[in-house]
């Protein structure tokens, strides 16, 4: 993959680049691939995310796709243990929802042939409806697929019936975009309670879920729930994101739980970083101290 500037702007790139990489794992697949061993090393393993969303033409789609295949290539050559995760926004959702289907489509062929897993991540609330039917649809042709449920939505526990009747894996969080109250829990307890039952639901129902949080309350209170249960450490797995606690990944791992780490990379990384400078205040002083101290 040729090394291309950040998809925002040069300057850009060159102020926050260096500051993004404590979360994004690179601009190019081999420095994922190596992001990804350094953590297969601890006992930790990956699912790769080219990143890119919210594509408008037809052949920034197709070039994610390409960028997709060629990274489940990589996993299968290098034999680190990754799966990969993605954006229907970045699969073309926005230009037409066949277009879409079809790329995805290529990509669970793909990963199917070389015995690999996708997961398909959940965006904003005005793509939940939409990600969700083209999933369930997708999942009747590929087994090697799975999803995200948000927390934070209302609408969750009903989302997880559907998911669980198909059969089809969950990566349960607590949600990342700013939504209205309406549809979404605001405040941290609120969505934290939704978190507790959506996890009981998945255990109950699911199948090989995924919960992913850094949240030390929702860390502890599902590690009582499966000793309670007596649900064993191979029947789920913790998901964090590169970059984020890892202490308490490699922590996790020692204990015997499975631990996933997502870990983007590519040059569309500024919608990501932002994400995750909002989530916390104390990356945003960050960044404004090394602005200024420039
Ligand atoms: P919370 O935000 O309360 O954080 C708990 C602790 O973790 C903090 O006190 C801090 O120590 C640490 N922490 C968390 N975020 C941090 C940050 N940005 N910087 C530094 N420290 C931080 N969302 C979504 O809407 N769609 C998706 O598809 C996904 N996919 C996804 C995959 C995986 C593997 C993970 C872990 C998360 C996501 N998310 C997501 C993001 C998720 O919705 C949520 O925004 C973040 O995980 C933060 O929530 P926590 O549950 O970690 O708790």
């Amino acid at each position: 993959m040729t090394r291309k500037t950040s998809a925002a702007n040069p300057v850009l790139d060159r102020l926050l680049f260096p500051l993004a990489q404590r979360f994004v794992a690179g601009r190019t697949i081999p420095e994922a691939v190596q992001a990804v061993r350094r953590l297969n090393q601890d006992g930790i393993r990956a699912t790769l995310d080219v990143l890119g969303e919210n594509v408008r033409e037809q052949r920034s789609a197709v070039a994610a796709v390409n960028s997709y295949l060629e990274t489940l290539e990589w996993i299968h050559r290098s034999q680190i243990e990754s799966n990969v995760s993605l954006k229907l926004t970045q699969m073309g959702l926005d230009i037409e929802r066949q277009f879409c289907y079809s790329n995805v489509a290529r990509i669970c062929h793909k990963a199917a042939e070389t015995g690999n897993f996708v997961r398909v991540d959940m965006e904003g609330s005005g793509y939940t409806e939409a990600t969700l039917s083209l999933f369930l649809d997708l999942n009747q042709s590929y087994k090697n697929v799975g999803i995200v449920t948000q927390a934070y939505l209302r609408r969750s526990a009903q989302d997880l019936e559907r998911i669980n009747e198909a059969k089809a894996r969950v990566r349960l969080c607590k949600g990342a975009y700013k939504e209205r109250e309406e549809i979404a829990f605001q405040r941290m307890p609120e969505i934290r309670e939704s978190f507790k039952r959506l996890v009981e639901q998945l255990f109950s129902h699911g199948t090989y879920p995924a919960i992913a949080t850094h949240d030390d309350q929702l860390i502890r209170w599902t590690q009582e729930c499966i000793r309670q249960n007596r649900i064993g450490k191979d029947q789920f797995e913790f998901q964090m994101l590169y970059g984020v606690r890892p202490e308490t990944q490699r922590a996790l791992a020692r204990e015997g739980f499975r631990v996933r780490v997502y870990v983007p990379y590519g040059t569309h990384w500024l919608p990501y970083f932002s994400r995750r400078l909002r989530e916390r205040k104390e990356n945003i002083y960050f960044v404004l101290r090394h602005l200024f101290k420039r």
